[in-house]
């Protein structure tokens, strides 16, 4: 093997990444039978990544760990006894080792091809956000055209997915966001409403709503903004939480509970992924690369940065921007 040695960013300990994070050349074995190694093309930065390197997230790495969940990259090498021709197809990288790495040893049946005509920044970004962006549309209501669902969070990947696939089918949106700066682009990317997630957003919600329906609140801030959604949905309207970027409790109006029967449960990519199987994933990323294919979704992309600039990368991800930052070779 050509490769021995590879750069990943490591961590020895749980805590802030900016502060336990490390880039390290680590070794790489030879290949074994039936294993590839796969260069990476790029690598997402999401906030469950922080929250695994923070030791905050639903399940954690032994330690030490590489950091990173999600990323694409080309196949350089194969080892013997590898069925297929694999060399130079661009596959996803298997997550449980880390993807914030340069290079990675597979096992050849745990490939997942992405098709070539899906850019690598955008299959980079498809299993995590775009997948529970379509499970949060099909799974919680009977979402019908002309119908309406409100989310905090508008300008997050999932929030920009939301907006794109829910225009697609028919479906109006209703966005909160923190920042004035985000409205004209969230209406660039088909947002029908966008508001600032204070006190009077609701009553904005519903004007802009009318008699329509609006039966599902999309939440992944907590606090006070579950304030927003629940006075927004429709009577019997479901409140789906799948994140809680403040870290506070979600606060729900008890008025709405009694007199408007709304709904409140939870969501997690990951379980649904154990709890339907390795077939049910694949068609579901399948569906994301159409919908990337057809033109339908495009995750805003803030900036691509080397493993070498990761402290600039982390710093850029936590601060005010319209997009995803990633890694990648460039
Ligand atoms: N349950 C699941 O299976 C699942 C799957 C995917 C994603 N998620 C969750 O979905 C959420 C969005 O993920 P993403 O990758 O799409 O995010 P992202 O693109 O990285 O964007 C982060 C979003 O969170 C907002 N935010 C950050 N800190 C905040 C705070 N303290 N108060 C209010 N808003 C805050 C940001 O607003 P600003 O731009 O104004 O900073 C931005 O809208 C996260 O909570 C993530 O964990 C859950």
């Amino acid at each position: 093997m050509a490769e021995t040695k590879c750069v990943a960013l490591v961590h020895e300990e749980f805590g802030k990444p900016e502060e336990v994070l490390r880039l390290q050349e680590v070794d790489l074995a030879p290949l074994q039978q039936g294993e590839v190694l796969i260069r990476m093309e790029a690598a997402a930065i999401h906030p469950s990544d922080l929250g695994m390197v923070g030791g905050s997230y639903g399940h954690l790495r032994e330690l030490p760990a590489v950091g990173g969940r999600e990323g694409v990259g080309t196949v350089v090498e194969v080892g013997s006894g590898v069925p297929g021709s694999w060399e130079g197809k661009r596959v996803r990288l298997p997550e449980g080792p880390g993807v914030w790495r340069s290079m990675q040893i597979a096992r050849a049946e745990q490939l997942s091809e992405v098709p070539a005509e899906v850019p690598a920044d955008q299959a980079a970004l498809s299993a995590v956000n775009p997948t529970t962006a379509i499970r949060l549309l099909s799974d919680f209501a009977d979402l019908q055209e002309g119908d309406w669902v409100v989310q905090n969070a508008g300008n997050s990947a999932v929030g920009v997915a939301v907006i794109q696939l829910a225009k697609a089918r028919g479906i109006k949106t209703a966005s909160l966001v923190r920042r004035e700066e985000l409205m004209k682009p969230l209406q660039e990317q088909g947002a029908d409403l966008v508001v600032i997630d204070d006190r009077s957003a609701a009553e904005a919600i519903r004007e802009a709503r009318g008699d329509a329906r609006m039966p599902l609140g999309l939440n992944s801030i907590g606090g006070s903004s579950v304030l927003n959604l629940a006075q927004s949905v429709s009577d019997v309207g479901t409140i789906v939480t799948f994140g809680g970027m403040t870290g506070e409790k979600i606060r729900f109006p008890t008025r709405h509970l009694i007199f408007n029967d709304i709904r409140f449960c939870g969501f997690w990519m990951d379980k649904w992924n154990q709890k339907n199987g390795a077939r049910a994933q694949q068609d579901l990323l399948n569906e994301v690369y159409r919908e990337i294919l057809n033109g339908s979704l495009k995750t805003p992309v803030e900036k691509v940065y080397p493993l070498a600039s990761y402290k600039e990368a982390l710093e850029h991800n936590g601060s005010g921007r319209f997009g995803k930052v990633l890694f990648g070779n460039v």
